[in-house]
């Protein structure tokens, strides 16, 4: 089983992560989960990853707050996509379970410290400030990471927050460069790939039909989610599941394909600010450090999604 921290802004694609994340066991040793400002604030998505840990009956799960902001610039938000509460009303259980004291940043770094070299994976599906402070307060957590396995960026397609920029890259590029440049595995999970994983009405029919509580709140946002995307992209009615992707590949690799290439975030102020500047044909003398994915199966994600969630009676 990989030892996996999901670090995350829920968000509704964010709320599909932690929701499979919590049913995985038999893959995923799911340490805790920290939480970012990023589509809303910081006290919102860590609100929300509580009561989605109880809307799973799953309250065992450390939850922990994290980052109030980037590490730059003013925050960058997506309330006009995930509500203004970052679940678009959705209606969720109160947590019961006491607040854990410990910061996202201190959880991230004692979880590796107490883990053997290349056995920590994390997948970071928000702003990367809680990652990137962990790896600059503490450096020698850096080989006791595996994999970072990250949603973000956008190596040859079109930016969604920016014309140039994906949105959890923009929101916090510094953070993204620190990562980027930190040596370790990186698996980056952008548009390039995320936008092919489209919630089509017969995908979002078979989740529909499950039934659950879970069910029934995951259909809730992906329903808010696809309107808002039908109402910005006049009349497609599908959005695409963009967090889910990393806990996928973490659990079937398989599922993606994807090459090695140099990517560097544009930290500069200006129209290109936070996009992933991907060597794609190799025209740089620079090593390559970050595998982009590129495909993916995606009747096989959402396969496993729906059978995931589909754990949940
Ligand atoms: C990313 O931005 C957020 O709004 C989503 O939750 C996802 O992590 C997609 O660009
Ligand atoms: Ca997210």
């Amino acid at each position: 089983r990989k030892k996996v921290i999901l670090d995350c802004d829920p968000g509704l694609d964010d709320a599909v992560a932690i929701l499979m994340a919590l049913q995985a066991s038999e893959d995923i040793e799911l340490l805790g989960i920290t939480t970012v400002a990023g589509n809303v604030s910081a006290e919102a998505t860590y609100r929300n990853a509580r009561a989605l840990c109880a809307l799973a009956g799953r309250e065992d799960v450390p939850v922990l707050r994290g980052c109030t902001r980037a590490i730059m610039g003013s925050s960058v938000r997506a309330e006009h996509i995930h509500g203004a509460d970052g679940i678009s009303g959705t209606p969720l259980p109160a947590s019961a379970a006491e607040e854990d004291p410990r910061h996202a940043v201190d959880f991230l770094i004692e979880q590796c410290q107490a883990a053997d070299d290349h056995t920590i994976t994390i997948c970071p599906v928000g702003p990367m400030t809680n990652l990137a402070l962990a790896m600059i307060k503490e450096p020698a957590i850096l080989p006791k990471i595996k994999q970072v396995v990250f949603m973000g960026g956008v190596a040859f397609d079109a930016g969604n927050c920016t014309p140039a920029a994906e949105f959890n890259i923009h929101a916090d590029p510094h953070a993204a460069q620190v990562v980027l440049q930190s040596g370790i595995d990186l698996v980056m999970m952008g548009l390039d790939v995320t936008h092919k994983a489209h919630i089509t009405d017969e995908r979002f029919a078979r989740i529909h039909a499950l039934g659950s509580e879970v069910s029934k709140a995951v259909t809730s946002m992906l329903a808010a989610y696809r309107d808002v995307i039908a109402q910005r992209s006049q009349g497609s009615r599908e959005g695409v599941l963009h967090d889910p992707c990393t806990i996928a590949y973490v659990i079937n690799p398989d599922l993606f394909q994807g090459r090695k290439m140099h990517v560097e975030v544009d930290t500069q102020a200006g129209p290109s600010l936070g996009r992933t500047v991907a060597d794609g044909l190799g025209v740089s003398d620079q090593p390559a450090n970050v595998t982009v994915m590129e495909d993916l199966d995606d009747e096989g994600l959402y396969q496993m999604i729906t059978e995931m969630l589909g754990r949940y009676k």
